[in-house]
């Protein structure tokens, strides 16, 4: 089968591929791009474990195919944070507990991510409504919640001065 070229943005990066025209996004992002932090749990869209980042809009990743890509912004949980540093969302995360196996987690990071943009001090309902369409057979919920919180906290608070040093 004819394969097409996309190019697209991957955390960050330039990326340029031949895809089958009918490979999903979830399989493209582990096999071709190498970045196995994207889970794959039911893969027919009901986990939420395969959320990725497209445009900034949390999106299942085992519901596209990889050619919708082409032009796009693609963010994986491995586009979070720096070398050797959380993002504030992943700080969060670790400091409220709101993992246990992370097997969850990468999708639960993009569902935030997306809320926090659009909502920057959401409600617990809202926080609620954010997450309800991601999985988790762990925590219960209320430590993600508490996490999703506290990330909203943290992605608000303002930056540190950084003040001169006294002469
Ligand atoms: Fe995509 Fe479950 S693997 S929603
Ligand atoms: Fe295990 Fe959510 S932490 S599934």
């Amino acid at each position: 089968m004819e394969k097409i070229a996309v190019t697209l943005t991957v955390n960050g990066r330039e990326r340029q591929a031949l895809v089958p025209p009918r490979m999903l996004l979830s399989d493209f992002i582990r096999q071709e791009l190498a970045l196995p932090g994207t889970h794959v749990g039911c893969e027919h869209g009901v986990c939420g474990s395969c959320n990725v980042l497209v445009d900034g809009a949390a999106v299942r990743s085992c519901l596209m195919f990889a050619v919708q890509l082409d032009g796009a912004n693609l963010t994986t949980v491995e586009g979070f944070g720096g070398a050797g540093e959380l993002h504030p969302i992943q700080q969060a995360f670790w400091e409220e507990h709101g993992l246990q196996c992370g097997f969850c987690t990468p999708g639960m990071l993009a569902a935030a991510s997306e809320l926090l943009a659009r909502t920057p001090d959401p409600t617990d309902a809202e926080i609620r409504e954010a997450i309800a369409g991601n999985l988790c057979r762990c925590t219960g919920y209320e430590y993600i919640i508490n996490a999703i919180r506290a990330a909203g906290s943290k992605l608000r608070a303002p930056e540190v001065e950084i003040t001169a040093e006294p002469v």
